[in-house]
């Protein structure tokens, strides 16, 4: 394996060279390492050090009793920076040989030896193995496979990657289905969509284990939906959570949306706003993806520690701690286009639909994208009268 060495946060590693005019490099080298991940790993540096911070608080725990687990470790990069970094005990597991000897080649380089245990296990069996206040899943693709063990095994923060967006999104619907039995919609809300897919089947995965779900921080950024999610154990916190599942229905006529509550429910399939024969999606989370409190304890920890990606992950928490808590989000640009009309700046847009009492924010989904409470005709007019 020829590897070169690169640098992440204050962690030095060797990872292997792919080979040239491979079509995806990370996944043709001997050991995964993809560079385009940098952020989701600097955003887990900091989201692992302020729910670490939070667990001290509570003085339940001391800082050297605390197991995170890497359960996809690959060259070791993710855990190798949380032990590091956030200066917690890290477990780092990978199945394939090539993996399980770069970890432990780049546990030495960091002199992590103390703080870092190597293991070559099918991460299921890891998972159900052996209990961690930590579990990280960052897998090839979907993460469904493993959510049964990772949710048995986790006991206070359950931090999840799918980069498997087409079934999420709706835009591969069968495969969706099949990973995550809910029914997605490829709508222009579709990153929304595969969020709260994704946080819906973390939320009944947990259920069956008797443990409820707070979402603390989640982002969709470009290929992947990454969450961190405060688990606690109890019937009544199952209960509780269950609560924010149910559906979205969407009107493909005229844009409406909106949210139904429950598992078993009677959905109108008429739209209450044009008449038309809605689509319906779920079951879904329909609940907040991130406590605001926590993005900004994400935020202060990102200001102190030396990340490479520091500003743009600053840029992100800040968007989706300001996002309201309304579930999908409308597009102006699909809007405009029904409407015949031209776009504005979408913060002129947002200052319109305040001024006609409704609330309205920018989310971190996209750039054309805002929240809002306002019902689909009262926007149209908005934008109509803004395009003059
Ligand atoms: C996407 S990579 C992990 C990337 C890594 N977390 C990072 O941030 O660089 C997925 C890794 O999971 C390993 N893997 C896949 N299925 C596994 C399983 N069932 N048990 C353990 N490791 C597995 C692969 O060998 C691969 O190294
Ligand atoms: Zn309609």
């Amino acid at each position: 394996m020829i590897c070169k060495t690169i640098v992440e946060g204050t962690t030095k590693v060797s990872v292997p060279l792919p080979p040239p005019n491979a079509t995806f490099p990370p996944s043709a080298a001997a050991v995964f390492y993809n560079p385009e991940m940098e952020l989701n790993r600097d955003i887990n540096v900091a989201a692992t050090a302020a729910f670490v911070e939070r667990l001290l608080s509570r003085k339940e725990i001391l800082r050297e009793e605390i197991r995170y687990v890497d359960a996809f470790s690959a060259s070791g990069i993710r855990g190798l920076r949380i032990a590091g970094e956030v200066g917690i005990h890290a477990t780092l597991n990978d199945w394939s040989p090539d993996a399980f000897e770069l970890i432990k080649e780049n546990i030495k380089i960091n002199g992590l030896e103390e703080l870092t245990l190597a293991t070559r296990k099918n991460a299921n069996v890891l998972l159900h193995e052996q209990k961690f206040h930590i579990v990280d899943v960052d897998p090839f693709g979907t993460p469904s496979p493993f959510m049964d063990a990772a949710s048995a095994s986790v006991w206070s923060m359950l931090s999840v990657t799918a980069t498997d967006t087409a079934p999420l999104c709706g835009a591969h619907l069968n495969a969706g289905i099949r990973k995550y039995a809910a029914v997605p919609l490829n709508t222009e809300y579709h990153s929304e969509m595969g969020l709260r897919v994704l946080l819906g089947a973390c939320a009944r995965e947990l259920a069956k284990h008797e443990k409820g779900m707070f979402p603390l921080l989640s982002h969709v950024t470009r290929h992947y939906v990454r969450t961190y999610l405060e688990v606690i154990p109890g019937t009544k916190q199952v209960n509780r959570t269950l609560k924010s599942m149910g559906f979205t229905i969407h009107c493909p006529k005229c844009g409406f949306r909106g949210p139904v509550y429950g598992l078993a429910v009677h959905i109108d399939r008429e739209c209450p706003v044009c008449g038309a024969l809605t689509q319906i999606a779920g079951p879904l989370w329909l609940g907040p993806f991130r406590e605001p409190g926590f993005c900004d304890e994400v935020i202060s920890e990102l200001e102190i520690h030396p990340l490479n990606t520091k500003d743009k992950a600053k840029k992100l928490i800040t968007f989706c701690r300001d996002e309201l808590d309304i579930p999908m989000f409308y597009d102006q640009h699909v809007i405009c286009k029904e409407l015949g009309a031209s776009a504005t700046r979408i913060e002129t847009l947002i200052e319109a639909i305040k001024a006609h009492g409704f609330e309205a924010s920018r989310t971190h989904f996209s750039g054309t994208s805002f929240k809002t409470d306002a019902p689909i005709p009262e926007i149209k007019k908005i934008i109509g009268a803004l395009s003059g």
